[in-house]
């Protein structure tokens, strides 16, 4: 057995976010990682809903293969025949999901796609639901091949600039497999590229230190992990050649919404010189708004910023600011990596062209 296929096999063998088997919908529950991998068997939209709130599934392309998914499980049963009752009953699950998570645009994406799906259906119950599981099928299949596309858009990159650094999870946890950051990342390493991934924390909730880091250890990949605050020193050291990142939300001018202290790394990018790539697949592109600053930032509990697994670390009653997200203006980005290729700037119209390319080579016939 090669080196190679050693670590393919390591690769295939990581945990999945999300799977859809003998009509049940499981979740990993990324909540306890890395020192349990147990699963979350949802039987009701609630538990879906649930665990996409409290990041129990987490990460912009899983979150929208969950609630494809979610929008399906738990159907009254047996099936009374009423047709436009499932449906207004699918569009209802449609908002409450969506309602999870404001900023990253897969969620919302995905959902969307299952209610196309479901006008466009035929108007018997049973066929419905199997055409909307087909759908949500289709996208999770889908973002498999853009995760696996990303890998190999991203590959010559890594090439030139294999000492990269990665900030929260954008592995193979936060997607269906491989990830978008860390894609690009597992194909150097099974080319035989000599990477180095230093791997920020990611405060307040650690995906860092939890995710990427547990991912890449399993994996074999040689990796570093370091403190947030420890970026700036560790560039200015010339130890990191390349900045990538994924993304929840890329504007139409190619602002970027990712993990809070994204913005970090990317101003201090653009100080050193050094540059900074984000990953994701098409759908994560969102035309519609214009900017960064139209995206909703997700503003979480206190609490995650003043405990730490439970145990306090800040004076009760401090005011604190917990801001899930920020935005990465455009002028700083070196390229998005995405399956249809790496969009550089002008992202106005680059963004636009890959957009308009994918859902016309999606919807042409045969
Ligand atoms: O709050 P999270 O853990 O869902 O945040 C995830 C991120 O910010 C990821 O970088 C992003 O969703 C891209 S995942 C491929």
């Amino acid at each position: 057995m090669t080196l190679r296929d050693l670590t393919l096999k390591s690769i295939e063998a990581l945990p999945r976010a999300v799977s859809w088997s003998d009509g049940k919908l499981s979740l990993l529950d990324q909540r306890r990682l890395p020192v349990e991998t147990q699963q979350i068997r949802c039987d009701q939209i609630e538990d879906v809903f649930d665990a996409i709130k409290t990041l129990a599934v987490r990460g912009a392309p899983a979150i929208g293969i969950a609630a494809a998914y979610g929008l399906l499980v738990g159907l009254p049963d047996p099936d009374n025949g009423d047709v436009s009752a499932l449906r207004q009953l699918i569009q209802d699950r449609a908002n409450y999901l969506k309602s999870a998570r404001p900023t990253a645009v897969n969620l919302a994406w995905a959902v969307d796609r299952m209610l196309a799906a479901l006008l466009a259906g035929e108007d018997d119950t049973i066929i419905l639901k199997q055409c909307l599981l087909a759908e949500a099928m289709l996208i999770h299949r889908e973002d498999t091949q853009a995760c696996n596309r990303i890998g190999d858009y991203g590959l010559p990159l890594v090439q030139k600039c294999p000492r990269v650094l990665t900030h929260c999870n954008a592995g193979s946890l936060a997607v269906s497999e491989l990830g978008t950051a860390l894609a690009p990342i597992y194909k150097a390493y099974e080319a035989g590229v000599p990477v180095h991934v230093y791997i920020d924390e990611t405060r307040p909730l650690l995906q860092g230190a939890r995710l990427t880091a547990f991912e890449l250890h399993a994996t074999g990949v040689d990796c570093t992990l370091i403190t947030d605050n420890m970026a700036a020193h560790i560039m200015s050291r010339g130890l990191v050649d390349m900045v990538l990142v994924g993304t929840d939300r890329v504007a139409a001018n190619g602002d970027v919404a990712n993990k809070i202290g994204t913005l970090n790394l990317a101003v201090l990018c653009h100080y050193f010189g050094i540059p900074f790539y984000v990953a994701c697949p098409v759908s994560t592109i969102d035309l519609a708004t214009a900017s960064g600053s139209e995206i909703r930032i997700e503003q979480r509990s206190g609490s995650e910023v003043t405990q730490l697994g439970g145990q306090q670390l800040a004076p009760t009653g401090i005011g604190v600011l917990n801001p899930a997200f920020d935005i990465t203006p455009a002028r700083l980005v070196s390229g998005i990596i995405t399956e249809c290729g790496v969009i550089r700037a002008p992202f106005e119209s680059s963004l636009a062209g890959v957009v308009t390319e994918k859902y016309a080579s999606a919807s042409a016939p045969g």
